[in-house]
């Protein structure tokens, strides 16, 4: 009944890596090594990090600029890209017509750039997704398979908690941007809350500065879908919670008409770190009818990388798989980002006298 199982590609393409940073060590290559898929190449602005990466994790080609990687990346590549959301339209524009790509998020740094990257990736017919990968972490995977299975019921409440301390100093793009915690973090979450309920009617959003995070745009929000439903889903982020760990939550939890769930996502947990994951379950009819512990097998680094380049090469194989990092999903996503920050800018109703 607990599965954490997805579909692989029968016939790996080779990879090309764009960008060696802190999310393709920690992450993309470890991901794509445990698979055993072929990675053809890498390059990244700073040289010297290619090199060390390719070194690490014995890459052949390591190109020195992105004409050089265009020239000799074969033909089926899959374009691996980890840059800047603010780099990313100026090296789609570069790569050749029908490229299969894969993008890190967020989709550009505003509703109007992900427009742009929808033009291009269109015009240029790319079979594109974007790294939402959360959605695809194995616990993730298993509460969906278990709520498509109809295992506890009509779900109607799902909340995403984030009560963690993020060294935030590990991202040094991330200072200075007009827009932060909701654009770059809880974007994960609003993709995840539509992967199970889809898009809401309506979005109500906060988002907050933390005393001591003040040169960060904000870093704690509150972001309310409404489905003019009796559907409750909600995401609810502090990054600032500097107080040890015994008050530190990480977690997905889904409430439905005959049970609930509940995944703790330990990596956010004293972050880099991280700790172990949990995965819990309440059935109330055909139960047990108490808590549960569920033995999930995989963990998020790095099998919710490798189950998103998955998800795209199965795309790439078949136009009829269900693609669920698809471009077009993620486009959606960068539309509740939009509906977020627009209400978070025309305030909360005045309190009347
Ligand atoms: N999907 C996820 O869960 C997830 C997690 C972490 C980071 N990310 C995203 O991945 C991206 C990179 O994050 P990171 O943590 O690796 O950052 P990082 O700063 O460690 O690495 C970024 C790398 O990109 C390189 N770079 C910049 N412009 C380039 C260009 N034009 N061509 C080639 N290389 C270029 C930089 O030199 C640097 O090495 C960000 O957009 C971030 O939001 C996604």
């Amino acid at each position: 009944m607990l599965t954490s199982d997805f579909a692989m590609p029968t016939h790996p393409k080779p990879i090309v890596v764009i960008g060696a940073g802190g999310i393709v060590e920690e992450a993309h290559l470890p991901a794509y090594r445990k698979a055993g898929w072929p990675i053809h190449g890498i390059y990244d602005v700073q040289a010297d990090k290619a090199q060390r990466l390719a070194t690490a994790f014995g890459i052949t080609h390591v190109y020195a600029s992105m004409t050089e990687l265009i020239a000799g990346a074969p033909s089926d590549t899959v374009f691996d890209i980890a840059v800047p959301a603010s780099k990313l339209i100026g090296i789609l524009n570069q790569l050749p017509q029908r490229a299969n790509v894969l993008m890190q998020k967020p989709m550009g740094e505003t509703l109007n750039d992900a427009k742009e990257i929808r033009r291009i990736c269109e015009a240029k017919q790319f079979t594109a997704s974007v790294n939402f990968q959360m959605k695809l972490i194995p616990s993730i995977i298993a509460a969906k398979h278990l709520i498509d299975q109809g295992t506890i019921g009509e779900l109607h409440d799902m909340e995403i908690r984030m009560n963690i301390h993020h060294p935030w100093e590990l991202w040094d793009f991330l200072f200075d941007l007009p827009r932060m915690e909701m654009l770059y973090h809880s974007i994960h979450y609003m993709d995840m809350i539509t992967h199970f309920l889809g898009m809401p009617k309506r979005l109500y959003a906060k988002t907050f500065q933390h005393p001591k995070q003040m040169q960060l745009a904000s870093t704690r929000s509150i972001i309310v879908f409404d489905y003019d439903k009796p559907i409750r889903a909600f995401v609810n982020t502090n990054h600032g919670h500097d107080f040890g760990l015994k008050h530190q939550d990480s977690f997905v939890k889904w409430e439905g008409t005959k049970g609930a769930i509940k995944a703790t996502l330990g990596k956010n947990i004293n972050f880099p770190k991280g700790e172990a994951d949990r995965f819990e379950y309440f059935l109330s009819e055909n139960g047990t009818n108490q808590w549960v512990e569920g033995n999930i097998r995989g963990a998020w680094y790095p099998d919710a990388f490798m189950a998103t380049m998955a998800d795209l090469q199965c795309a790439i194989e078949n136009p009829a798989a269900p693609h669920v990092t698809s471009m077009k999903r993620a486009y959606d996503t960068m539309r509740l980002v939009e509906a977020a920050y627009l209400s978070n800018d025309s305030g909360g109703t005045t309190i009347p006298d």
